[in-house]
């Protein structure tokens, strides 16, 4: 049923916890390939050099932290995990990889890092939902 599955993670609570129900998912259907992907915010160009290649080389390694603990949080699967680290607004370049990868569900959290109280549902779990191109998965 769901063969290619998409989990989005930004290091937020939320998103280990979709991490953990991707991968329950996964086990349960027989998945045959979890996407794990993380998406920073595009650096400005106006930075310049040297200050852009640094500003990307700490973001690349924000990213790839939040990656390694999301991998961990989704342990054993009887599939292999991707993962990647994509540059640009997090609920286009989700909704991009879900239609080039050909994913057939999206994983996500209700929240993640953002600050403001009270919110049920974040801006990027709101725009996927609206645009995806697949089922999607939100997890409380
Ligand atoms: N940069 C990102 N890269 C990958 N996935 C993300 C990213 N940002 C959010 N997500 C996914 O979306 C879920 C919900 O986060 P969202 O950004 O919608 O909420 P928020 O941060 O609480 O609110 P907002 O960003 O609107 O202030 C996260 O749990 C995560 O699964
Ligand atoms: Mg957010």
């Amino acid at each position: 049923m769901f063969e290619k599955i998409l989990l989005s993670v930004d290091g937020s609570e939320h998103a280990l916890r979709a991490a953990h129900k991707a991968a329950e998912l996964a086990r349960t259907v027989n998945a045959k390939e979890i996407h794990v992907v993380v998406v920073y915010d595009p650096i400005p160009i106006y930075l310049g050099e040297p200050n852009m290649q640094i500003a990307i080389t700490s973001r690349r390694g924000e990213a790839e932290e939040i990656l390694k603990t999301a991998v961990q949080e989704v342990g054993d699967v009887p599939c292999p995990v991707h993962s990647g680290i994509l540059e640009g607004s997090p609920a286009e370049a989700i909704i991009e990889v879900a239609n080039t990868s050909k994913c057939d569900l999206i994983v996500m959290g209700s929240r993640g890092l953002g600050q403001l109280a009270g919110l049920l549902l974040g801006s990027t779990s709101q725009k996927v939902v609206a645009h995806a191109p697949c089922p999607v998965l939100i997890v409380r």
